[in-house]
């Protein structure tokens, strides 16, 4: 990513993400990755909207669209094979149309500040950051994306009644990330959720028995 791109937001021209593509794609992710993909990328959205960021293959984004079918849900993933399963799930194998379940869901394949910047009017009711990288190496810690600029810059697009949920199998990080609130004017509202099953979540790579959670708003 150019620094540049990333002008309007102090100390966020880090690269926060690992790999953008894995393994090649089949013809039908690559049709859908040059053909869909394109329509429903997010022009501009209306206050209200739900965002998930670094939303993997999608399994929860999907579950989103499913849960608020009257809510535009936008999801952000540089992963290009992220956003290939995505589309593949949501789209009918015959025919490569969006499923009537899905025709709320609108992906950015990209860096999820490039597109916050583009929508700097947008107040979500729900913005979603499920497994953030753990970036566990000290070396590294620099590369976490939610550390307290970007706390302070999700704050602004929630107003005062949206929600920022964030779950995560790495205690430390989650520790860091309380410790990074006081720098923020968020607060913690609720630690209380069920369990979300994503697939990051089911490999558990931290080993824990469970993801913790931090639900904040604005103060
Ligand atoms: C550990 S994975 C978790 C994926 C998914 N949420 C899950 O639980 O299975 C973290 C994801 O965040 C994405 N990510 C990291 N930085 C990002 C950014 N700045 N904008 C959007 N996505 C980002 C990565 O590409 C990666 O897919």
């Amino acid at each position: 990513m150019e620094k540049q791109e990333l002008k309007h937001f102090e100390n966020q021209n880090i690269r926060t993400f690992g790999r953008r593509h894995g393994k090649k794609l089949s013809l039908r992710k690559q049709w859908l990755m040059e053909n869909l993909l394109p329509k429903i990328m997010p022009k501009s959205a209306e206050s209200g909207a739900i965002l998930e960021i670094g939303f993997g293959n999608g399994e929860h984004l999907r579950d989103l669209a499913i849960q608020h079918p009257d809510t535009t849900v936008i999801g952000a993933e540089p992963f290009a094979n992220g956003v290939a399963a995505l589309l593949s799930a949501i789209t009918n194998e015959s025919n490569n149309v969006v499923l009537n379940e899905y025709k709320n869901i609108h992906v950015f394949p990209d860096d999820v500040r490039l597109i916050l910047e583009k929508l700097k009017d947008v107040q979500f009711s729900e913005i979603w950051i499920l497994h953030p990288d753990p970036w566990p190496k000290a070396k590294h810690e620099k590369r976490r994306l939610l550390n307290h600029d970007f706390l302070n810059l999700l704050s602004k697009y929630i107003g005062k009644n949206g929600k920022i949920i964030i779950g995560t199998d790495h205690w430390e990080y989650y520790d860091w990330i309380i410790n990074e609130l006081k720098q923020t004017k968020l607060e913690i509202k609720s630690t209380d959720l069920d369990t979300i099953k994503t697939r990051y979540q089911i490999k558990n790579k931290a080993g824990t028995t469970n993801p913790k959670y931090l639900i904040l708003g604005n103060q």
